[in-house]
């Protein structure tokens, strides 16, 4: 738990970064790292940013899964996780472009392209952390409410609260917002050997209090952390007013 947002974008890339430092990433042994988008992110991919700037962590031996994409909205669309994480990562660190791998919401075929996804994680070994973030009803990624806690990597229909949480990134309108997503599934999260979640902000803090003090269920789907053998959540106080 730490005081506010700042702190806890400080703590979390700190850790990233001395997680990566240890593992000492190689051509032939690289860091497999899951991310995830919106604004709980932000503040750590900008410190991230700054310690490669400084010299103190290279992505040249990093491989990145993205979580999950709008279905249908143009790569190039402001709002895309595309768009995203070029604008506040990827065009900012050494990483090369072939080991960045976000899911692409416009393929001809969806199922196709989220099996392919899968596949390709695990043929590098699978992630050795993921980060990510949680919605106010405890979605992971966009496993909504409901979604089965062995779910892989599919396509999801957005639940109507993500949708109206995500207008504000569409002029708060809500028929702007794509009804459909690619997402990484439950187990697809669940599998990597460490997970880390970022939670903060009052208006998630019975997400928290749901994902940790109570049982775990398809309701809450980030509660699967419960299970998972090597968990973080860094929250700030705010995060905490219902624990
Ligand atoms: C979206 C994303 C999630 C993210 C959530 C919370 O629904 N699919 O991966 O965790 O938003 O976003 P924010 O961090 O902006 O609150």
């Amino acid at each position: 738990i730490r005081e506010d947002y700042d702190a806890v974008a400080d703590y979390t890339a700190k850790y990233l970064r001395d997680r990566i430092n240890d593992f000492a990433p190689t051509a032939d042994r690289p860091f497999v790292l899951g991310l995830p988008t919106g604004s709980s992110p932000e503040g750590v991919y900008k410190n991230l940013v700054k310690y490669h700037k400084a010299g103190q962590l290279s992505f040249r031996h990093v491989i990145t899964f993205n979580m999950d994409e709008y279905v249908s909205l143009p790569q190039s669309h402001p709002q895309s996780y595309h768009t995203f994480m070029h604008t506040h990562l990827f065009s900012h660190i050494d990483i090369p472009p072939s080991q960045t791998h976000i899911l692409d919401g416009n393929a001809a075929d969806l199922e196709k392209e989220c099996q392919e996804f899968e596949e390709q994680i695990r043929g590098v070994g699978g992630i050795e952390l993921f980060l990510g973030g949680i919605g106010p009803d405890g979605h992971i990624a966009f496993n909504e409410p409901g979604s089965s806690l062995r779910s892989r990597t599919r396509v999801k229909t957005l639940a109507y609260d993500t949708i109206l949480a995500n207008s504000r990134f569409f002029d708060n309108d809500i028929s702007k917002v794509p009804k459909m997503a690619l997402t990484v599934g439950v187990a697809t999260v669940m599998d990597a050997r460490e997970v880390l979640i970022l939670i903060t902000g009052a208006h998630k803090s019975l997400a928290l209090h749901s994902c940790i003090e109570l049982g775990i269920s398809h309701m809450w789907t980030v509660s699967a952390l419960q299970n998972h053998p090597h968990p973080m959540i860094v929250c700030d106080e705010d995060a905490t007013l219902e624990l």
